[in-house]
């Protein structure tokens, strides 16, 4: 994937063209207090696929959806007291609240990788707040690097790393924080620490009590966790044609057996893009297993195939990949 990186300093008009951007399905960098993040709008599946396939990521990791205030973030995720109180402390801030998604948010399932639950963080940054003001919806933004480099707290970070591979990089100086937000996981019982970073995990502990650390109790990495996505059916990959009772998931040029198509036209981006609502329609669609079309190990692909061993492999034991 190419395109034209353009480098603005974030001027009114610049932030007023990157929601514009942003709404046409364009990656825009824009700064944040801890790191830049990579753009995308959150409601959009081609262009959450986009972020997965600018960055080169090998997995689908699940990102994190910027809001503007707990208001919005309620539109969204359920908000319980825990959530309330750490918002209505450290927002906007560095701190990133993992919530059960609500059916009606009208996320795409690929921002959070198939999983139950979204990530929602306000940052507290003037170019991302105008941003997010300017864009008109939950922005998705993972730290702006290519994946398995350090996150970017410079315009030039950026361009270093993405240039000619998103449109545009919004230029709001040095990332004061420099570090990556807080994450912390509040779907369970006892809140959990998934990832220290720019807010103290004390402060959070001093808000709503003890926190368990990051990688203690059940496997709490967005692979391992029990509420990840697997379908009900078995998956069967590589295959050629279905079996009787099967459902074949297609790609590439349509054959009469195929159920459904993740890109007729080959293309992994649309396949990324519908992966996750196709293997649940199909999951539910009163087949007795699924057959998954080979998909070829490049780009996207790579991070399609991860996906679809783990789907098919239970239960799923597969670490994460938290770049
Ligand atoms: O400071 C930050 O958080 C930056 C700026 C741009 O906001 N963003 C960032 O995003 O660091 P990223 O994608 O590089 O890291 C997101 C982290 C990952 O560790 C990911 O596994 C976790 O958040 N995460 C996101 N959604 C999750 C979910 N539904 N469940 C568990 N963990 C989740
Ligand atoms: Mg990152």
């Amino acid at each position: 994937m190419t395109d034209q990186t353009t480098v603005r300093p974030a001027t009114t008009e610049a932030i007023t063209d990157a929601g514009q951007l942003l709404r046409a399905g364009r990656l825009v960098a824009f700064p944040t207090e801890t790191v830049y993040g990579l753009g995308a709008d959150a409601t959009d599946d081609r262009a959450v696929a986009a972020i997965f396939a600018a960055k080169d990521r090998p997995r689908f990791n699940p990102l994190i959806v910027h809001v503007s205030d707990a208001r919005a973030a309620r539109e969204v995720v359920d908000f319980d007291e825990r959530a309330k109180a750490l918002a209505a402390a450290f927002w906007p801030g560095p701190l990133t609240l993992v919530l059960p998604r609500r059916p009606d948010s009208g996320l795409s399932l690929l921002v959070s990788a198939g999983l139950e639950s979204v990530a929602v963080r306000a940052p507290d940054h003037p170019v991302a707040r105008a941003l997010l003001e300017a864009a008109e919806r939950p922005v998705a933004a993972p730290s702006a690097n290519a994946s398995g480099r350090i996150s970017p707290t410079t315009a030039a970070h950026v361009a270093q790393s993405l240039g000619g591979r998103i449109s545009l990089i919004l230029d709001g100086g040095p990332c004061r924080v420099g570090l990556e937000s807080t994450v912390v996981d509040l779907c369970g019982d006892a809140p959990a620490l998934l990832r220290p970073g720019g807010l103290p995990a004390e402060a959070v502990e001093a808000a709503i009590g003890p926190l368990a650390p990051p990688g203690s109790g059940p496997a709490r990495s967005p692979g391992m966790q029990s509420r990840h996505y697997a379908p009900r059916l078995p998956l069967r990959l590589n295959a050629s044609a279905p079996r009787p009772g099967e459902a074949l998931l297609g790609f590439g040029r349509d054959s009469q057996e195929t159920t459904k198509n993740l890109s007729a036209s080959g293309n992994l981006e649309e396949a990324a893009a519908n992966l996750f609502a196709m293997v649940r329609d199909l999951d539910t669609g009163g087949h007795t297993g699924i057959a998954v079309a080979p998909i070829p190990e490049t780009g996207l692909g790579r991070a399609i195939n991860d996906r679809l061993r783990r789907a098919a492999t239970r239960p799923d034991t597969e670490g994460d990949d938290t770049r």
